[in-house]
């Protein structure tokens, strides 16, 4: 075991003045590289969340800790490779470790630059901040940087409300909707376990997610209302997209109310859904966005927030209202900034906005024919590009009626939920990580990085295949079983 540092218990006696001149035993560098699995979820366990190791049992995930990464592949300490089709929830465009990202980044090192922009201004800040609005459709051009997509979310709403004015501080919001988990935007997402019990904004309206008639009658009834957000494909809620027609409408609805539109892009974008921004394919502009999870090019933290000119004029334009909300320290870091230049670089240099929707349609394509292969167990196929779900039937309606006592013995999230089966068997059986979802948890969703190749899809596939190919009742027996003896 490692000398780990010991614990303040109330017992202590109180500490001399000698001991409190002592360094803290601290782990090095080093000691976190040599650590073992078990050291590891011992410390996850005493410091970081007990109550998930729970969750990470009941998949299998605690067994694994990774040693390596590149491309399309984790491998852990076993030399095991495992087939990255999770890609941190739309954070990995360019897989692990992509050669020209590091390069760069190595770069930036070797030429001992600075990093907190908060003085000076930063070249590489402002060349980011020129990128993204060269980027970005219609007068999208200015830009707020910052480290996460929570981060970037709450600009967004606070640029808008500002624009919009105090006459009309409300904000629409969508069902199934997942925003982040600050407290602002906390209150634009439809999650109860989320929203805790925590005392939340209460300027808000929620709508089902994708209805215009619902939308329209919201802001007839509402004058007060100056902002709607959604997320252009749900990605929390389990990959639901609304028509191309229904964003053509939203945009001609909030241009006759002059209600400001918000598109949370941080899972979707970034390429993700075979255009750079997923509203792209509806031809219309919103007046406001956020990027984030790729941006930081799988390496670091970099999240964005994208106004229109006239929007951020209006919000912060004067010296006055330009600090209201100027970056956070972090914003604008360094190195954050050259990996975010040189990743939207090789996003365009690879073409991975087009593989992401040649290889994910293919994807799609494959996934169709499992579903008409198995339809006792695939209830739906949905998704563009490389942002894809796969919706399983409710089993403990299909289940033999011999086995479904056994569902009794489930622990809560997993009663009617194939997910957690299907994906803890992948990992188990073919070194292959998926991901779940929340809020639906009989979706798997499907998030590779946008350098999968065919060969990965058809791995994919041929995996799901021998594992579906099982049917249902021997996968819940087995996933049981292995439950059974893990607590044995
Ligand atoms: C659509 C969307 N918005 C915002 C966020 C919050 O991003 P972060 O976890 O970086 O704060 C997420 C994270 O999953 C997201 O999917």
């Amino acid at each position: 075991m490692l000398d780990t540092p010991t614990r303040m218990t109330t017992e202590a006696p109180p500490l001399s003045d000698e001991k409190l001149a002592v360094r803290p035993r601290l782990l090095s560098v080093a000691d976190a590289k040599a650590m073992s699995l078990a050291e590891m979820t011992e410390l996850f366990k005493d410091h970081i969340n007990p109550g998930q190791l729970h969750f990470m049992k009941l998949l299998g995930f605690h067994k694994v800790k990774i040693e390596r990464a590149e491309g399309m592949y984790y491998t852990d300490q076993n030399g095991r490779k495992i087939l990255d089709f999770f890609g941190g929830f739309g954070s990995l465009a360019f897989g692990h470790n992509h050669p020209r990202i590091i390069a760069a980044r190595q770069q930036f090192q070797d030429e001992d630059r600075h990093e907190i922009a908060i003085a000076f201004m930063s070249q590489y800040a402002s060349a980011l901040a020129r990128n993204l609005a060269a980027i970005s459709p219609g007068d999208l051009d200015m830009v707020f940087l910052g480290s996460s997509g929570s981060e970037a979310m709450e600009a967004a709403i606070k640029v808008a409300e500002r624009a919009a004015g105090p006459a009309r501080p409300k904000i629409v919001y969508a069902e199934n909707s997942f925003h982040g988990k600050t407290k602002g935007v906390l209150s634009l997402t439809d999650s109860p376990l989320y929203r805790g019990e925590f005392r939340l904004v209460d300027n808000t309206v929620k709508v089902p997610f994708g209805d215009i008639d619902a939308i329209r009658n919201a802001f007839e009834a509402d004058p007060a209302i100056g902002v709607i957000v959604l997320e252009t494909i749900q990605g929390g809620g389990g990959i639901v997209q609304a028509p191309v027609a229904f964003w053509q409408q939203l945009r001609a609805l909030c241009d006759k109310h002059g209600v400001l539109w918000i598109a949370d892009e941080v899972q979707c974008g970034m390429g993700r859904s075979g255009r750079f921004y997923a509203f792209e394919h509806a031809g219309v502009v919103p007046d406001v966005t956020a990027l984030a999870k790729s941006l930081g090019g799988g390496k670091c933290a970099m999240a964005a927030m994208v106004a229109s000119r006239k929007v951020y004029m209006k919000a912060y334009g004067t010296p006055k209202t330009a600090m209201i909300h100027a970056q956070a320290t972090f914003g604008g870091i360094g190195e954050a900034c050259i990996t975010a230049i040189e990743g939207l670089n090789v996003l365009y240099d690879e073409d991975l906005i087009g593989n992401a929707e040649r290889t994910g349609g293919y994807l799609l394509e494959q996934l169709e024919g499992l579903k008409a292969k198995y339809p006792q167990i695939i209830k739906e196929v949905r998704g563009q590009g490389f942002m894809v779900g796969l919706e399983f039937q409710d089993f403990s309606q299909t289940l033999p009626a011999l086995l479904r006592p056994m569902v009794g013995m489930l622990d809560e999230k997993l009663k009617g939920s194939l997910s957690g089966f299907v994906g803890a068997e992948l990992l188990r059986d073919h070194d292959v990580l998926v991901a779940f979802t929340e809020y639906n948890r009989n979706v798997i969703r499907l998030e590779p990085p946008l350098i999968c190749g065919r060969e990965h899809v058809d791995r994919f596939i041929a995996a799901l295949d021998a594992v579906l190919g099982r049917g249902i009742a021997r996968i819940v027996r087995d996933f049981i079983g292995s439950q059974v003896a893990s607590k044995a």
